[in-house]
């Protein structure tokens, strides 16, 4: 299913009243969280929603999708200190439910198996957050990653790093890899909310649509999920095919 909204404050107020009702609806949700711009201000608007409805979030529980490798938690940079700032902290987030692979483990690959273990040990993810990258990638899953990946470690490509410099200070060195969930963890999220906002996301986007599923394009096997929604600003999808676009406004009028 394909949302356009207008702009990134009524994507906002969408996703965050989603996330509400289907907390209320079982406080004990598996959320996958995602990070980056794009969340920002969704996550913001979350915390302000669920302060002034009261929302109980203390049986929520959340396992994130990323995280650099060889960052200190407490890093500006690091994920962890992204979900604390954005999210954690303002709602009082129990540390022991809310979950991020840990960018410093000695044995990254024992890691890695642990934390997909410990997601199907939690029952699976209920709802999966995801951004997309320029070049299609989803958590950290690079152009070519196979589609049956579970959680492993990544070699950033020179886009995403160039892409998330605009994160770090002026001559900060982004880390060359992390730790990602992989596309086969991802699809078995029972559900899926991809969101891209902003005019840099609409090629992505229309590579999407005019696409058939391909590990060039990682994000195109969620074509193969039963229950996912895409939700775009009007600038993400300038420039989607007419053939996408028409039959939504003939839905929405
Ligand atoms: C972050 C993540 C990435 C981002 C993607 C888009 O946890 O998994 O896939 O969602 O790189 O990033 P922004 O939102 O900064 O454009």
């Amino acid at each position: 299913m394909l949302l356009i909204f207008p702009d990134i404050s009524t994507i906002s107020d969408y996703v965050s009243s989603e996330l509400i009702r289907k907390i209320r609806r079982k406080p004990e949700l598996v959320l996958g969280a995602a990070t980056g711009g794009t969340m920002e201000p969704i996550y913001a608007r979350f915390v302000e929603q669920a302060r002034q409805q009261r929302l109980d979030v203390s049986k929520l529980v959340s396992f994130n999708l990323d995280e650099y490798v060889g960052l200190e938690p407490d890093h500006p940079k690091s994920y962890f200190a992204y979900m604390q700032e954005h999210l954690f902290k303002h709602l009082g987030f129990d540390a022991s439910r809310h979950h991020l692979p840990d960018g410093l483990a000695k044995d990254l690959t024992g890691h890695c198996r642990a934390y997909s273990a410990k997601v199907r040990e939690r029952g699976g993810i209920d709802l999966q957050l995801l951004g997309v990258g320029g070049n299609g990638h989803i958590g950290f899953n690079e152009p070519g990653t196979a589609f049956d990946s579970r959680c492993h470690v990544v070699q950033l490509t020179e886009r995403t790093r160039k892409d998330n410099s605009r994160f770090f200070a002026k001559n900060a060195i982004v880390p060359a890899s992390a730790i990602t969930m992989g596309l086969q963890d991802i699809m078995e999220a029972r559900e899926i909310l991809l969101i891209a906002t902003g005019v840099n996301k609409a090629r992505i986007m229309a590579e999407y649509y005019e696409n058939d599923i391909t590990e060039a394009i990682p994000f195109t096997i969620l074509k193969r999920h039963p229950r996912v929604k895409i939700v775009l600003d009007e600038a993400a999808a300038s420039e989607l095919p007419g053939s996408v676009r028409q039959p939504l406004a003939a839905r929405y009028g």
